[in-house]
């Protein structure tokens, strides 16, 4: 038997219904903040998570599905969106336009990761970026939103963490004493450490691995080294939050494991996740145009795994609804059938969620099926009530029945029998 690929998964119903009522809260959310949607497609060239993401990154290094399309042109199934909507933003010169540009998208993303709870190598993102304002107001803002998304999902308890990793010009001198730092506790670290101590020392920040953690807490701390205009930024972001009252972690050393990131950043995390606690990720991206090619465009945003939103919706006490019909229509024999489809068609035309039984079947069988679907109502339609024009219409709540006339049906359910 053929089987789903490894990490990635089905969503069935009635866990579909569940998506879909949290895609409608994020689009009800997302829209009174100003966000419109954006849907960029599926695979980008290899070059732009390369360069965007940067190529020493866990995504790009590890992670990517990258293939030679027929005519050798390397593709990527995306990883992330950010890359996507800057590439967008600069294709379109959206740039020219004075105000600032909020988008957001929902859809499937690709890393091949070990599969675990949480984590997929098909998953889903909700993700939203500001571009062209370089205000800390709007980070907060951005926090507020999700805050608010979250509560009406009903995440239960989560914990914001951020931190600020400076620009291009208080970076550099962060570096450099972190390097001094790394080359005298090396070899304490894991393989993946030691190459990046190298090739890209802030990503050793980033590590997850268990016996490199004591040694990782003791390395200098960014917040030492920002330069004004960066402390300055960063001490008004958190006012903005305080000001919302939302509580905050600063946590040093939350760099994030993409390389776009400058000044700001941040994750959402939450217990109830285990292992793959965050819930969702997100930051400043002042120089990410730029590395595209593109005109120097500020950027903030931020992504949500859905997965991991939807497993703990799941773990409150909303039961998922998959809509119970209104009406079971039950055609008795074959002839009767074709003209009970088309009372069917009617009914659904006038929007009544309508089961249709196709299967041959007693009434007593069809009624037990009514039961089974939780059926508001059954219309009985066999050879003889085709004939007078008069059909029962049974109430499965308390089992009374009435005699309808076709045209009468939608009517005596809409006014409650
Ligand atoms: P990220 O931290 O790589 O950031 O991913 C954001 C969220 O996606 C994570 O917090 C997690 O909930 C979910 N996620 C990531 N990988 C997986 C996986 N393998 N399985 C299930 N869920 C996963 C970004 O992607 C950035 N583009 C966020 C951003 C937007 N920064 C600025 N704008």
């Amino acid at each position: 038997m053929i089987k789903a690929i490894k990490g990635t998964r089905d969503i069935l119903p009635p866990e579909s219904a569940v998506w879909n009522r949290v895609e409608e809260t994020a689009r009800e959310v997302l829209s009174v903040y100003g966000f419109s949607e954006i849907r960029t497609p599926v695979f980008e060239s290899t070059e732009l998570f390369a360069r965007g993401v940067g190529a020493d990154t866990d995504i790009v290094a590890k992670e990517m599905y990258t293939f030679d399309d027929r005519d050798s042109r390397s593709l990527t199934l995306r990883p992330e969106g950010t890359a996507s909507v800057v590439r967008a933003y600069l294709e379109h010169q959206l740039h020219r336009d004075p105000q600032i540009w909020k988008v957001y998208y929902l859809g499937p993303m690709f890393r091949r990761e070990r599969p675990q709870k949480g984590r997929f190598r098909q998953f889903h993102q909700l993700g939203a970026e500001v571009l062209g304002s370089d205000h800390p107001a709007i980070e907060a803002e951005v926090i507020e939103l999700l805050q608010l998304f979250l509560d009406r999902i009903g995440v239960g308890e989560t914990e914001l963490l951020v931190n600020s990793i400076g620009c291009g010009h208080c970076r550099p001198g962060f570096l450099r004493k972190l390097q001094v730092a790394l080359s005298e506790i090396e070899d304490r670290l894991c393989q993946d450490c030691r190459r990046r101590c190298r090739s890209n020392p802030l990503r050793v920040l980033d590590c997850k691995r268990e016996a490199c953690q004591p040694v990782i807490e003791r390395l200098p701390s960014i917040l030492e080294f920002l330069d004004e205009p960066c402390r300055l930024h960063f001490d008004r972001f958190l006012g903005y939050l305080e000001r919302r009252d939302i509580g905050f972690r600063i946590v040093p050393r939350l760099v994030r494991g993409l390389d776009y990131y400058t000044r700001t950043t941040f994750e959402i995390t939450s217990r109830g996740l285990g292992a793959q606690n965050a819930l969702v990720g997100g930051g400043r991206y002042d120089g990410l145009a730029e590395v595209l090619g593109g005109q120097p465009t500020q950027g903030f945003g931020f992504a949500l795994g859905l997965e991991r939103v939807i497993l703990l919706s799941r773990q409150g006490d909303r039961p998922a609804s998959a809509g119970q019909p209104q009406l079971f229509v039950a055609p008795l024999g074959e002839p009767a059938l074709d003209r009970a489809s088309l009372m069917a068609r009617e009914f659904r035309r006038q929007g009544i969620h309508c089961f249709m039984d196709f299967a041959p079947r007693s009434l007593k069988s069809a009624l037990r099926l009514a039961n089974k679907l939780q059926a508001g109502h059954v219309l009985i339609v066999g050879e003889n009530e085709l004939k007078t024009g008069q059909f029962p219409l049974k109430r499965m709540r308390d089992g009374r029945q009435i005699l309808v006339s076709e045209t009468e049906v939608v009517s005596r359910l809409e006014n409650g029998f």
